[in-house]
Formats: structure tokens, sequence, C-alpha cells
């Protein structure tokens, strides 16, 4: 048997955290043979509910999951930590863009990415979720002053997901036909899904479907699915958002598949342009636990244009949070 390893939810009585828990501990993350401690955090007004949570995952009677400490207290939460999954956050309601959420998010992350720091394991692995996520993973990764940037990633495989639904429709294939997938960007409605590199089967996805559909339907579609999600239920996505943390963290944990790639939030090396420093979404592959940008494509004059819309937004992000960024970081 492996040695259990930990993995801290915030949030855990949201209703991500709740869709997420359970899948963790059945083991849909790290696979069959992989021993599970949760520490699920939550802030003090939520406990009772976290309670029943934890009453819940006990009568599922999960032969992986070891242990469940059930915590309003960040210290524990994240002690010895080796993932932390960072979802506790505002969400938005009808109306709202993301970063409308940015002043009222962004201090939890500051002060988690100094509880990380303090209290993590030194190798932990970090994806921030709560909105706006590429902003509070640059907030967290900051703050956490003895870890790598590298440690820190934001979620736009919610986004990735999406495209490849779409495109999995419109071509009337299956998702799994569809590889090369890319979300540029901050997850918002400037990220760009860009479809260029698909493979459908082998065949370039725009072989396919057409420019018009791609530019007036497709793209749109994507950046605006939260809340057209919101619009529909009330409420932000949450089983969808659940799944893409699974396929997130489970890919930069155990790889990706040879020849494809995955959309993750990670911070810029330059790469494509990219200003250092800032959480941008690029096409990755990982191996061991680490992953690496994937270099080279091509981009025309269009997607270039794209990628600096979305990099200026991230960049006056930036500095709305600057007070939350020790310098240096
Ligand atoms: P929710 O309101 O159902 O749950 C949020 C939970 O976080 C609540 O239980 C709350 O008590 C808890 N919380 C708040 N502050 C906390 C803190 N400091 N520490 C620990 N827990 C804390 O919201 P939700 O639907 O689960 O969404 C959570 C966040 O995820 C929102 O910001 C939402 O916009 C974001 N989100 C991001 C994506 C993405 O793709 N990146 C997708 C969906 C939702
Ligand atoms: C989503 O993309 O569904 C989430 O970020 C929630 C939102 O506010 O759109």
């Amino acid at each position: 048997m492996k040695n259990p390893i930990k993995i801290t939810i915030t949030g855990a009585a949201g209703h991500i955290g709740y869709a997420l828990a359970f899948r963790v501990a059945s083991g849909q993350m790290f696979g069959p043979d992989q021993p599970i401690i949760l520490r699920l955090l939550e802030i003090p007004q939520a406990l009772s509910s976290l309670y029943g949570v934890g009453m819940e995952l006990e009568d599922c009677a999960l032969p992986l999951l070891h242990d469940t400490v059930l915590t309003d207290d960040p210290a524990i939460g994240f002690r010895e930590t080796d993932y932390a999954i960072l979802i506790g956050a505002k969400p938005r309601s009808k109306g709202m863009q993301r970063n409308d959420l940015i002043l009222e998010n962004a201090k939890i992350f500051a002060m988690q990415g100094r509880s990380i720091n303090e209290h993590a394991s030194k190798n932990v692995r970090v994806l921030v979720v709560g909105n706006p996520a590429n902003t509070n993973a640059l907030i967290a990764s900051a703050n956490a002053t003895d870890l790598h940037p590298r440690q820190f990633t934001s979620m736009t495989r919610l986004d990735h997901n999406r495209a490849l639904g779409q495109l999995a429709n419109k071509t009337n294939r299956l998702v799994a036909d569809i590889t090369r997938m890319i979300i540029w960007g901050n997850h918002s409605m400037t990220q760009y899904p860009d479809i260029g590199k698909c493979l459908i089967n082998g065949t370039p996805a725009y072989d396919l479907v057409t420019r018009d559909w791609v530019i007036d339907h497709m793209i749109p579609r994507i950046q605006r699915r939260g809340a057209e999600i919101i619009e529909a239920r009330g409420l932000s996505s949450a089983a969808s958002a659940a799944d893409a943390v699974v396929d997130h963290v489970r890919n930069w944990a155990l790889g990706t598949q040879e020849g494809d790639w995955v959309s993750m939030g990670v911070a810029s090396d330059g790469s494509y342009g990219i200003s250092e420093g800032v959480v941008f979404s690029f096409p990755v592959t990982c191996k061991d636990g680490e992953y690496e940008i994937v270099q080279g494509l091509g981009l025309d004059n269009l997607d270039q244009s794209r990628l600096k819309t979305s990099e200026k937004e991230l960049l006056e992000e930036r500095a709305i949070v600057k007070d939350l960024l020790p310098k240096g970081r």
C-alpha cells in the first residue's frame, strides 16, 4: 500500500467543494491504489455544514480515505499538505464579471499563500479555483515567499473542457477523438479558446468547421459559458468545475497523454511574449509532477492580438492588487 497523500480543499462545504471531496476520496484524482487524507478547510460560519460533509464521507466507507480533518484553522488545514485546492471564495452572481470579485476575494489568497508557505509540504502543489482565479493564484504565490511560483497554478481546465465539448458536438465526433485544444490567457471574457492546433482523429479541426462558426459562435460561447450557466441555474457551475479540478490535478500529478497537452494557468516565463510572472493559461505537458509550457506553436497576428488583450487585463488586475504582492514577487 502506498503512503497516503494529503489533499486540502478550501471552501469544502460550498457547491464545488461538495462535488469534489467525494470524487477525490473515491480515487478519481490519484487512482485506485492511492490512499488519501482529506483536510477540509472552511470559515467558522460554515463549520456545521462542513461537519455534515464529514459525516457523509464517513458514510461512504471509502477504502482509500484514511482520514478526514475538518477545520476552520488554516494552520491545521494546510499542515504538511501535498496538494492545496483553493476554492473557498465568493462566487459572482448574475450581471457581474469575475474580476468584480477581486477586492473581496484577494485578501483570502494573500492569507492562504502565507499559511501554505508556513505549514504545507515544501513540495506542495497548489491549484487556485476561486475567482478571479489567475490573479488569486498570483497573490497566493507571491505571499508564499519560500515556495517557487511553479508550485502555483490556476484553473482554465473547465474552459478547455467546455471547448472540447462544443467542438465534439459541432463535428459529431467524440471528445476522446480531439487533441491539442488550447485556452490562452485569463479565466475571463478575454480568454482565447484556440482550436487552431486541434486535431480530430488526426484531421485538423479547421477542415471540419468554418472560421465563421469558430469566431461568431464557439469563442464567445466559451468566453461567456460561466455566465450562461449562472443565468440558467441561478448559481455558478459546480459539478463541471469539480470535474475540471480532478482533471487538472490528475494530469499535473500523473502526466498528460503522449501527443496531447492541457491548458493550465501558470506563472509566465516570457513564453509567447507574455510578461513574466502573470498567471496566464498556456498549453502545457506534464510529467512526474512538473509542467512544461508547449513551445514553438505558430501564432498569426489575430492570435497574438487575442493573447495581448488577455495579458493586458491580467496586468490591470495585478495593478489593482499590488498592495497584496510582497516586493520582488
Ligand atoms: P460557494 O459559495 O458555494 O462556496 C464557497 C465556499 O467557500 C463557502 O462554503 C464558504 O464558506 C467558503 N469560504 C469562503 N471564504 C473562505 C476562506 N477564507 N477559507 C475557506 N473557505 C472559505 O461557491 P462555489 O460555487 O463553490 O465557488 C467557489 C469559487 O470558485 C468562486 O469564487 C467561483 O467564482 C469560483 N469558480 C471558479 C471556476 C474556475 O473555472 N476557475 C469555476 C467555477 C467557480
Ligand atoms: C465558471 O466559469 O463557470 C466560473 O468561473 C464561475 C463564473 O463566475 O463564471
